[in-house]
């Protein structure tokens, strides 16, 4: 018998990129491969990359020297690149990394098992063409050995690519165009995972909740032109409009926690603004990047919408949601940006007072708009509002965390905690880290929907403390302690 080859995945970068390593793991599984239990026993690795910042793009560079020695320490060996950087590099990362086997862009995940077995044959080869058909969608069911993640949670592609060009961003050209799902697909994909037990479903998509707008204008292009007059636009709860596909989706039974993730403030309608009014599954947390607080500057980013837009959009959503988490992104040092101009951001940051932000020094990548722009800040100057940013979001998230102390939270386990200890870890429907105690007779097991009482606070998480008497409620699954955490419960495409 032979024995099958291995294949290891190291992801790098966003939730697309990470969902983009399961689909080609799945791949892989369907055709034959195993997973292998880390890159020391793998015959095939994969980098799937990032390139959203300079940074990111120059880790794979030092990486890809490191794995010479790894290509050469076993015979038959594969290396493979994926992701971002792939699909801007194409063959020159071939060219300047002889170690390297094969290249695939953000369009090319399905070409990954041929690409594969003609690198054994001593077939070098690089794919980045870009696919503009459903098909790429078009990916075999979950094999039954994917590994999926402990906590029950599953990311559903929903749209991919992005046009709208931000001066500063290079995904439009790394994802291309954007092309939205077919509904149905989208719901039937969740309705199998919700079967096969997944409990909480993250919507992917770089502007996410444009989701079928390219689709609803050409259909309403055409019926202007059979019907010479009037269009029909679809109904907002049909499941070619974003909305309508939460709403689809929130009919399924078992589905516990729905998410989405990323939308952009421009997309936000009516209809949206009501389900987080609305709908029970839908978590009460949007991550919502603003990127800058100043006018100027959000104009020469390009986002299409002012600060005080963006104020009111967030006061829509927490009219109609009150307990509603925001989070968003943020950079500093964009091009051209005044002292005064930072201080817009800081004054939004205290206005919207954000749960949390994740925040950037801007670093110019090639081909963007803002990357010929020459009044430059200087780094120095970018640290210094970096830190500042981050000490104000640090106080924000401190205080928006010990305001709940005292309170009960829903929490889904994912596993050990990060801090050590004997303690536990999930995130709350707000999507909050949550750090808690057990008792000493029973445990959570991932997966598990529990509630937890949270006793303290730091910037980073909640902790809490769980008391198997809180469940008076058939959700939870619960361990004896000492149980391991079943071994096939681990994360397999991690970061
Ligand atoms: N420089 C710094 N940060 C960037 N981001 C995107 N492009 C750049 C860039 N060129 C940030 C934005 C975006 C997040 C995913 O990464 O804040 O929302
Ligand atoms: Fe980049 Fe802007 Fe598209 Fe987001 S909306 S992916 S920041 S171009």
């Amino acid at each position: 018998m032979i024995t099958p080859r291995r294949f290891w995945i190291r992801t790098h970068g966003c939730q697309m990129n990470v969902h983009d390593s399961e689909k080609v793991a799945n791949l892989l599984l369907h055709d034959g491969w195993e997973l292998a239990r880390g890159m020391g026993d793998a015959e095939l690795l994969i980098l799937n990359t990032c390139s959203i910042r300079d940074k990111a793009e120059h880790r794979l560079y030092s990486e890809l020297g490191k794995l010479r020695e790894w290509k050469q320490s076993a015979p038959g060996r594969t290396l493979g690149v994926a992701g971002c950087v792939a699909q801007q590099q194409g063959d020159v990362l071939l060219r300047r990394f002889p170690q390297l086997d094969f290249v695939y862009g953000t369009h090319n995940l399905r070409r990954v098992p041929e690409m594969a077995a003609a690198a054994l044959r001593g077939v070098r080869d690089s794919q980045t063409e870009e696919n503009r058909s459903q098909d790429r969608f078009d990916l075999p069911s979950r094999h039954p050995s994917l590994v999926g993640d402990p906590a029950g949670r599953a990311f559903v592609t929903v749209m991919e690519g992005c046009d709208m060009f931000c001066s500063f961003c290079i995904v439009p050209s790394t994802r291309g165009r954007e092309i939205s799902r077919v509904g149905a697909e989208i719901i039937a994909e969740s309705r199998d995972l919700v079967a096969s037990g997944i409990r909480e479903i993250t919507l992917l998509g770089q502007t996410v909740n444009a989701y079928g707008r390219h689709d609803r204008r050409r259909a309403a292009a055409r019926s202007e032109r059979n019907a010479g007059g009037a269009v029909d636009r679809p109904p907002t709860d049909a499941p070619d409009s974003f909305t309508g596909l939460l709403r689809a989706l929130g009919e399924i039974p078992q589905l516990a926690r729905l998410r989405y993730i990323s939308p952009h403030p421009i997309f936000f309608d009516d209809e949206l603004i009501r389900a987080h009014g609305e709908l029970d599954v839908l978590c009460p947390h949007v991550h919502l990047p603003v990127q800058s607080g100043s006018d100027r500057i959000l104009e020469r980013m390009r986002r299409r919408h002012s600060a005080d837009e963006y104020r009111q959009l967030i006061d829509r959503l927490r009219a109609s949601r009150p307990d509603l988490a925001i989070t968003t992104d943020l950079i500093v040092g964009f091009p051209g940006e005044t002292d005064a101009d930072f201080a817009d951001t800081l004054k939004l940051v205290r206005d919207v007072s954000f749960t949390d932000s994740f925040s950037f020094k801007y670093s110019p990548r090639p081909g963007t708009a803002a990357a010929s722009m020459t009044d430059e800040v200087c780094e120095s100057v970018a640290q210094a509002r970096l830190e500042q940013l981050q000490d104000l979001q640090r106080s924000l998230t401190l205080g928006a965390h010990r305001a709940r102390v005292g309170e009960t939270t829903e929490v889904l386990v994912e596993g050990p905690s990060r801090r050590g200890g004997a303690q536990l870890s999930g995130r709350d429907p707000f999507h909050r880290v949550v750090n808690f105690s057990t008792g000493a007779e029973a445990s959570p097991a991932p997966g598990g929907l529990i509630r937890v009482e949270i006793v303290d606070a730091t910037p980073h998480s909640l902790i809490g403390v769980w008391n198997q008497a809180f469940e008076d409620d058939r959700r939870s699954r619960i361990v004896k302690t000492g149980a391991p955490f079943a071994d096939e419960q681990r994360a397999v495409i991690g970061r």
